[in-house]
């Protein structure tokens, strides 16, 4: 089969829906490509629960969640559906040095730039208002209201809907294996033969991203896949106020101190809290090394920690799940058009990397926005940009090679 459309999206996980979603509401002919399914489960966008979370050390990130939170209620608002629950989110232990999720302080400057209120709090204070023990005593913490739980499956299901109303194709079980990018547009042939042209092409392939740019242009993004993996814990009914939270303390043991926590909702697993550790034992570049089942060392610091520092839940991991996360060496985001010395790049918009799941609409849009030309709406995405030094891994055949190298 051959066919034509103006907009061709690859991925299935949010950022693909989203962006799927915003070029068709802007009147273009949309097909979006997904080797699983829509809302597939083997990507980044897998499991209940993510955090729409404010507080960051650079404060384009902080200033990037807040327009996206925007877009959240607008969207909200639109499909009558609820999906971010705030919590607040509480940020408490030592400074450390810089971690996949910033530090434990920096981010005061960035609250204070923008006007947000938060409050500090002592051990003691964390103790008393929070689920928590045995604390060590210089441990302070950080509550910013600002903060909610995103319901993922209600989100993707919306996202599919918004999709379907706004007349996008979807075909699922396609695989892209390459694309040719010419003066006339953007030739994506498929494992199964299929050949579709485009205008434009959004690859919204997150940790699969490679397996395209590579075959297609001889480039590599620099990505770290973690299989990130997470319990339940079952509440015992003595406490209510789980908040959603992070504890920052230096490495133990040679594994990660930065562990963080879900409150109970009904969304995701009523009467259980979801608590992990922001690590992964195994890390992998390329995604055919992926384990799928969690490494038992994984779940066991969590379950040591809880075991020691929280109180009201039962110390038995429950429902442990997963899911894949890339990563740049920087933590950052990647959204942009291939780099600038490839002919033609504007016809390719790539989104890859990152915690992203609570920039999903705010993404989604901008790629939908870079695809139709609309540069009306002037999104600064220099801090996503893929010309960032240690973007891209392979030298690449049409790039200046220097340009990448420190
Ligand atoms: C985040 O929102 O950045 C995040 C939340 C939980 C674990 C890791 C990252």
């Amino acid at each position: 089969m051959t066919k034509s459309v103006d907009i061709l999206v690859v991925g299935g996980g949010i950022i693909g829906l989203m962006s799927a979603f915003y070029a068709a509401r802007s009147g273009a002919r949309v097909t979006l490509a997904e080797q699983h399914f829509p809302g597939t489960q083997e990507g980044s966008s897998a499991e209940h629960v993510r955090m729409w979370r404010t507080m960051y050390n650079e404060i384009e990130f902080s200033e990037m969640a807040f327009q996206s939170g925007s877009l959240y209620t607008e969207i909200e608002s639109q499909a009558g559906v609820k999906l971010l629950h705030y919590h607040g989110l509480l940020n408490f232990g030592s400074e450390t040095d810089y971690t996949p999720e910033g530090t434990l302080l920096d981010p005061i400057q960035t609250l204070n730039s923008m006007n947000k209120t938060y409050k500090l709090l002592d051990k003691k204070e964390i103790e008393k208002q929070y689920p928590f023990k045995n604390l060590p005593d210089h441990y302070v913490g950080i509550f910013q209201p600002d903060n909610a739980v995103i319901d993922v499956k209600t989100t993707i299901n919306t996202a599919i809907n918004l999709c379907k109303s706004h007349g996008v194709n979807f075909l699922s079980r396609k695989k892209l294996l390459k694309i040719d990018n010419n003066f006339s547009g953007v030739k994506s042939t498929f494992e199964d033969g299929d050949v579709i042209h485009s205008r434009k092409i959004i690859l919204a392939m997150g940790p699969y991203t490679n397996e395209v740019l590579k075959p297609s242009f001889d480039i590599e993004l620099n990505l770290l896949f973690w299989d990130m993996c997470f319990s339940y814990y079952r509440l015992d009914g003595s406490i209510e106020n789980y908040p959603m939270w992070f504890q920052f303390d230096k490495p133990h043991n040679g594994y990660s101190s930065l562990f963080y926590g879900f409150p109970e909702v009904e969304f995701a697993r009523p009467g259980f809290c979801r608590i992990a550790v922001d690590w992964a034992s195994h890390t992998f570049s390329d995604i055919a090394q992926r384990y799928y089942a969690p490494p038992r060392i994984d779940i066991e610091i969590v379950r040591n920690f809880v075991k020691d520092h929280i109180i009201g839940l039962d110390s038995a991991p429950v429902d442990v799940g997963r899911a894949v996360m890339a990563h740049f060496p920087d933590n950052g985001c990647l959204l942009d058009f291939l780099p600038k010395n490839f002919p033609h790049y504007q016809n390719v918009v790539v989104c890859a990397a990152g915690w992203a799941f609570k920039f999903a609409p705010l993404f989604g849009k901008i790629c939908a926005d870079l695809a139709l030309e609309k540069n009306e709406f002037k999104h600064n995405i220099s801090t996503l940009s893929i010309d960032r030094p240690q973007r891209i891994l392979s030298k690449p055949r049409l790039i200046d090679i220097a340009k990448f190298m420190h």
